[in-house]
């Protein structure tokens, strides 16, 4: 765990060695999907970066990395459902295999409309990895193609996941105590 940061935790949802084998199991996916291709990872900043540096090295293929800032979040804890493109992509991906690897499938209004955006660019192909998927918040479907876990609708943080940009350092998936963030 993390002593600075320990007070404000109710529980840990996923252990760091839970993760790593699913992250592992992934990675072992999209190495069989691909085989013989190329990949442009594009890892979504971010909240992404923890699942996304464990999930590229595991993957046993000619991977490029490329990266993204957007936003859809609001102030508070909801999603706005528009989607801001503060960092694009340094790349054309026409005639790429694409995937998106995020950190949360929340809402769904991120990833739907980033989605819709890269499409209009022509990649030979184009998935999502998510580490986490919460159904229940789910307001415009989109599903991931990977899929880490399904958790459900409490506020988590750790492995890359932020709560006013803390407790994104934290090794495990934690459930943050209520009074944190009411
Ligand atoms: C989070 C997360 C996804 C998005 C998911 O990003 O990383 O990008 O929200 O929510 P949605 O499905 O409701 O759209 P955030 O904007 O908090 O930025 P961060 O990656 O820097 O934490």
């Amino acid at each position: 765990m993390n002593s600075a940061l320990n007070n404000d935790i109710s529980k840990v949802l996923l252990s760091g060695e839970e993760i790593e084998k699913r992250v592992k199991e992934i990675a072992a996916e999209i190495t069989r999907d691909y085989s013989g291709e190329s990949v442009l990872m594009v890892g979504i900043l971010r909240g992404a970066v923890v699942f996304f540096s464990e999930l590229v090295k595991r993957v046993d293929l000619d991977v490029r990395f490329d990266f993204m800032v957007v936003s859809s979040y609001g102030a508070g804890t909801d999603s706005s459902g528009e989607l801001r493109i503060i960092k694009d992509l340094s790349q054309p991906i026409e005639n790429m295999n694409v995937v998106i690897v995020e950190d949360i499938i929340d809402t769904g209004y991120t990833l739907k409309n980033l989605k819709r955006m890269l499409e209009t660019r022509n990649p030979k192909s184009l998935k999502i990895a998510a580490l986490l998927d919460k159904p229940s918040r789910r307001k415009v479907e989109i599903e991931g193609d990977y899929v880490g876990f399904k958790v459900p609708n409490e506020f988590v943080v750790g492995y890359g996941l932020d709560y006013n940009e803390k407790y994104r350092n934290l090794p495990d998936i934690c459930i943050l105590k209520p009074g944190v963030y009411s």
